[in-house]
């Protein structure tokens, strides 16, 4: 049976600034630099202790085991490659297209804009425009400019204004981008970074963690009325990563619905970022990516379902998996959509899906190995090629619409 989307439904790609561009200068590339032995001692360790890495990773380059899996270094140089990145995407019918802005690029030093870089940004959204792609800009996957995090980063009480005035700059800049989400993820980055203190700064302390949420909030809130003062045509959003929690209601609501419940007047969107399924007891017999992570397409119907009460347009602005050997990428995506359509014809206003990613890319804490790329590159000689399932995913969005065998 064919589903057909609906008209001017957008079919795309995501990246993120640190992960694909090379040569940052921010935060996380100063914790990889004092952290990257650590991590690749800690996957010997574990190895050493039974963890199997399967060969296919353990071949690829970078490895796991290797120091140089985690610094992001030149990542894949799409600063320099973009156009030639684009062209990849544009022959595989994609119609849209979602990056972010590098905020340590922009403001290097407080309250010093680079203009030379603003213009880089001008030059990848004239890119987009040219090869019939629309920009999702994101301005803040995460990263902070070094006099940023000096500050205090998240913790300190005037973040939000900080943040807002980067925010003012770029919008006010780039004054010809429609689609604007403000914050990617922003309960993974608190839990990460103050709560399990994984990431940088490394914090473990849950006060922190909701003072860190609460300015996410105030910074998200701030920019939004600014960003619609520049031009009230701006769509606005954030990309909100929500789980399905089958059985666990409480959970849910904390997870999913709390900051959006706090930006419900602030937003003209939601973008939803799906990668998770959890319930008690844990499903043993599931399929699983090469990170680990259990592949459950039923549940982004589930999250989306939840999402229909703040009466907003969806964008599905990231699900994938890491698949070094390409061998679950077309049936993942083909089954989320499957899902995704189902609930389409159910009344939920989504109009679009971003696969993460178009490259494969820097993994934050993981570093290279997993390999979550429409497109394989190679790190040695930053060679692309297009996976088979690129090329099935083309398919889908050249016709607006999936063959489904039910
Ligand atoms: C993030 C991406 C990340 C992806 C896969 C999302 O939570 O926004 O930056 O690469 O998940 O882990």
């Amino acid at each position: 049976m064919r589903l057909e989307f609906p008209k001017g439904f957008y079919w795309a790609a995501a990246t993120s600034s640190h992960q694909v561009e090379g040569n940052n200068h921010n935060d996380w590339s100063e914790w990889e630099k004092k952290n990257a032995k650590r991590l690749a001692e800690e996957a010997t360790l574990r190895r050493a202790q039974g963890k199997k890495w399967p060969d296919y990773i353990l071949k690829n380059y970078p490895n796991p085991l290797q120091e140089e899996n985690y610094i992001s270094g030149r990542a894949c140089d799409h600063y320099n490659r973009f156009r030639e990145d684009f062209d990849i995407a544009k022959s595989l019918s994609h119609n849209a297209h979602r990056f972010s802005v590098e905020w340590s690029r922009i403001e290097p030093e407080e309250g010093k804009f680079d203009e030379k870089e603003i213009e880089h940004y001008r030059e990848v959204i004239k890119a987009l425009r040219e090869r019939g792609m629309e920009p999702f800009v994101t301005l803040w996957h995460w990263t902070n400019p070094i006099w940023f995090a000096k500050k205090g980063g998240w913790l300190n009480k005037d973040a939000p204004k900080y943040f807002e005035r980067y925010a003012n700059k770029i919008t006010r800049s780039l004054n010809f981008v429609r689609f604007w989400i403000t914050l990617n993820e922003p309960e993974i980055y608190a839990n990460n970074s103050y709560f399990k203190g994984v990431w940088p700064p490394q914090k473990k302390n849950l006060i922190s963690c909701l003072r860190v949420i609460r300015n996410l909030i105030k910074a998200h809130q701030k920019s939004y009325k600014t960003i619609k003062e520049i031009n009230p045509n701006n769509q606005i959003g954030i990309s909100k990563h929500n789980i399905y929690f089958e059985n666990i209601p409480f959970v849910n609501y904390f997870w999913n619905e709390y900051f959006l419940n706090k930006i419900k007047k602030h937003q003209d969107f939601i973008g939803l970022n799906y990668y998770f399924h959890r319930r008690f007891p844990k499903n043993e017999n599931k399929i699983i990516s090469d990170m680990g992570w259990e592949i459950y397409p039923e549940g982004i119907y589930h999250v989306l379902k939840g999402l229909k009460k703040y009466n907003k347009p969806i964008y599905i602005t990231e699900n994938g998996l890491a698949d070094a050997r390409d061998e679950k990428r077309a049936d993942f995506i083909k089954e989320h959509l499957r899902w995704t359509h189902k609930v389409i014809g159910e009344g939920v206003d989504v109009r679009g899906y971003f696969y993460w990613s178009l490259l494969d890319n820097f993994e934050w804490d993981s570093g290279f190995w997993p390999r979550f790329g429409l497109v394989e590159v190679d790190y040695k000689t930053m060679a692309r090629k297009i996976r088979n399932s690129a090329l099935e995913y083309a398919k889908i969005c050249k016709e607006n619409a999936i063959d489904s065998d039910l």
